[in-house]
């Protein structure tokens, strides 16, 4: 029994310091930029982290659905549920903790629709922590971290994918506008306090995309909903062309964006 604790203990050393040896190598080897994407496995955060990819980024992503953890020389994808696991444990990862971020990416989020009086106090907790208070935490601890380490030669970004919720009331939406809000309320606060150059803050506040956002309401007709892809394009180029230290637009729906 004790030997068996020990080997599973010798397995978890191991496996964490092969994780370490491997991404360090892949720093190392390629110099590349890096991207954190939360919620990069789906949707408009898919087609960022395969933007990024494109133009020769490292990208992390994390996502709920997704069982294992995976990387290659892309990028790595790490199985992290904001709504169990708490911050502390995505910044103990150690392909977390040994990237240098270069951008950091909030996009996860999901959907919660209907009268307030028929949410149960479980949704709403849930939405609340996926939504704001999980990645709340996490922004927090990069932020520093990223401050720390911006210069003129190392310009860093910091990110944040809200909604047309976010600034407009909507009846049925409530509990999901409000952690909308709140991201819009963060997110100014922070382009207003930040004082660094080489840090650069945006805030992203799309409309309606084609996404899994709505896998569960099938009566939400997305037919004239904006394509991610498309969105994500505009973004991107946004990030990369960033001099004010902080960013705002909004992605309406839009027939161009299709
Ligand atoms: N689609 C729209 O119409 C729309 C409009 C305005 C704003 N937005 C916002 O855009 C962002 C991206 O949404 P999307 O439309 O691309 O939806 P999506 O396809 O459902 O992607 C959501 C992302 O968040 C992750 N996620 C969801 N719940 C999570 C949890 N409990 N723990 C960890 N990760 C979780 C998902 O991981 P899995 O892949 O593992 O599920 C996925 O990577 C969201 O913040 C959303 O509020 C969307």
């Amino acid at each position: 029994m004790v030997l068996r604790s020990m080997g599973s203990e010798l397995y978890k050393i191991t496996r964490t310091r092969t994780q370490e040896k491997s991404q360090q190598d892949v720093q190392h080897e390629t110099r590349k930029k890096s991207v954190l994407i939360l919620g990069g496995t789906s949707g408009l955060g898919k087609e960022l982290a395969a933007l990024h990819e494109e133009a020769g980024w490292y990208t992390i992503k994390t996502g709920r659905i997704e069982k294992s953890y995976s990387y290659d020389k892309k990028g790595a994808t790490i199985h992290y549920d904001l709504s169990r696991e708490g911050y502390k444990d995505l910044l103990g990862d150690p392909t977390v903790r040994n990237t240098n971020f270069d951008r950091f990416i909030w996009v996860a989020g999901m959907w919660l629709q209907g009268p307030f009086a028929s949410y149960s106090s479980t949704e709403v907790q849930k939405v609340v922590e996926v939504n704001f208070t999980a990645p709340l935490g996490i922004a927090l601890k990069l932020w520093e971290v990223m401050a720390d380490n911006a210069d003129p030669e190392n310009q860093k970004s910091f990110s944040v994918i809200s909604s047309s919720s976010g600034i407009t009331p909507r009846a049925e939406e409530s509990v999901y506008a409000a952690t909308k809000h709140a991201q819009v309320g963060f997110t100014r606060s922070l382009g207003l306090e930040n004082q660094n150059d080489n840090l650069k803050v945006s805030l992203f506040l799309p409309g309606g995309m084609k996404t899994r956002l709505y896998r569960n309401h099938p009566e939400v007709d997305t037919s004239q909903f904006n394509d991610p892809a498309k969105v994500a394009a505009k973004m991107f180029e946004l990030l990369n062309n960033q001099e004010e230290r902080y960013l705002e637009k909004a992605f309406p729906r839009d027939p161009s964006l299709r």
